[in-house]
């Protein structure tokens, strides 16, 4: 399912040339900075999931922990934090992605999820797809159940659902 209200667009910027020649990035700031957007921005990424609200809230570093606690707060849990290599202090798991400019790794800590445990990913950008597939990677290791993605904004023309299998997926915005 996809929201589009007129005024969240509005508070998106585009910036040429970012971070390298011919990609043209999506900035989050203005909707951030402005109270009103962003109350409006976890009011329409919550809507999906509150008549069946996930266990636990997955949020991925960096820009996705912007969303992911306040719609976890919104929907009554709490949130795991997926992080980039060498962050989190306890033993954790680990899964390799590749990302829309080059690739990386993600860690969680081992002992976050519970088996069966529903959660929901959260981030700011769907892109190529590769970094909520690791995420959803990373929590089914450990044995948690995904039962959707919730984004920000779906760039769809990087087609990042097909890497997402029949993940459930909504963004906020479409481009
Ligand atoms: C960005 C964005 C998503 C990811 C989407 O993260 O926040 O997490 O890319 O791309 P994908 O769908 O192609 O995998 P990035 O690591 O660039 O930046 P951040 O740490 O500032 O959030």
């Amino acid at each position: 399912m996809t929201l589009v209200p007129m005024n969240l667009s509005d508070q998106i910027r585009d910036i040429p040339d970012f971070p390298k020649p011919g990609i043209v990035f999506k900035d989050i700031s203005p909707l951030l900075a402005n109270r009103e957007a962003l109350t409006e921005a976890i009011r329409v990424m919550a809507e999906p999931y509150r008549a069946n609200p996930p266990e636990a809230v997955l949020a991925v570093e960096a820009r996705g922990f912007l969303f992911a606690v306040p719609l976890a707060l919104e929907l009554g849990c709490g949130v795991v934090l997926v992080r980039k290599p060498g962050k989190l202090p306890a033993a954790t798991r680990s899964v390799e992605y590749a990302l829309e400019y080059g690739n990386d790794m993600l860690e969680m800590h081992a002992d976050a999820l519970t088996p069966g445990q529903k959660v929901l990913i959260v981030d700011d950008v769907l892109a190529t797809g590769g970094t909520v597939a690791a995420c959803a990677d990373l929590a089914r290791n450990a044995g948690a159940e995904v039962t959707a993605a919730a984004f920000l904004i779906e760039l769809t023309f990087l087609n990042g659902r097909d890497k997402l299998g029949d993940l459930p997926v909504t963004a906020a915005l479409t481009y």
